[in-house]
């Protein structure tokens, strides 16, 4: 990932999701093209232990079907409608490969999870160009002691910054970064990050202007939806 002194990092949430269907291969070309560093996928597994890339528990909302990725093997994911079927992650890694890095999020990890997304890791030799996200620490923890050597990235719900401050420091323990959301944005939490060496981002920042006083506050990096408004704030920053 770049670092501070690299500029500002913009990170497509879901791919371009403002202006594609999330989690497409539409969505990612798009969000490259638009200028984006990296492309943040959320991951879940099947019955089978297969890492797919799905924001949600079910298929509901992104297919119309009312069933939990969780209870489809390989056959029941075969047989959705493709332009709906969540995509395999090495399918993702198989066709951008090294040409960009990945905000990778672990939904709802377990260990089954975390030593295929190790495996994966390795087999596509992209080790480098990925950073493990999750709201789940302990996940992230586990996902550590199988492989040290990838960087590790929490994540934090709650949208205010003095809740914040006092996890910095076990966070810097184990981690690179910290995903924290808007509203939590506030120059002592980005201050306490860098102190710590930790940089920082912001999830899911879209609106312009918001985008260009979160650059100005010295975040790291801007994950968003519209990687092209988050582009112009970085350069404008
Ligand atoms: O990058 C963090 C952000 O994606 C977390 O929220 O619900 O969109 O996965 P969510
Ligand atoms: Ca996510």
């Amino acid at each position: 990932m770049r670092t501070a002194a690299q500029g500002i990092e913009v990170v497509a949430h879901r791919g371009a999701s403002a202006y594609a269907p999330e989690h497409t291969f539409a969505a990612y070309d798009l969000a490259l093209s638009l200028g984006a560093d990296a492309l943040e996928l959320d991951l879940r597994t099947t019955a089978d232990g297969e890492l797919v890339v799905l924001h949600d528990q079910t298929l509901a909302r992104t297919a119309g079907d009312p069933r939990t990725i969780a209870e489809l093997d390989r056959a029941g994911l075969a047989a959705l409608d493709p332009a709906v079927r969540p995509l395999p992650l090495d399918a993702v890694l198989e066709r951008y490969g090294d040409a960009t890095r990945y905000l990778l999020e672990m939904k709802d990890p377990h260990p089954l999870m975390e030593r295929r997304l190790v495996d994966a890791l390795v087999r596509h030799r992209l080790r480098e160009r990925v950073e493990v996200m999750s709201f789940k620490r302990a996940g992230l923890r586990r996902l550590g002691r199988l492989d040290p050597s990838i960087a590790l990235s929490p994540l934090y719900f709650a949208p205010l910054a003095t809740v914040l401050l006092p996890q910095i420091g076990r966070a810097a323990r184990y981690a690179t970064a910290i995903g924290v959301h808007r509203h939590a944005a506030d120059p002592a939490l980005v201050a306490a990050a860098h102190a710590r060496g930790l940089r920082i981002r912001a999830y899911t920042v879209n609106d312009a202007g918001e985008l260009a006083r979160l650059a100005a506050l010295g975040f790291d990096g801007l994950i968003t939806d519209a990687p092209d408004r988050a582009r112009a704030a970085a350069a404008a920053a």
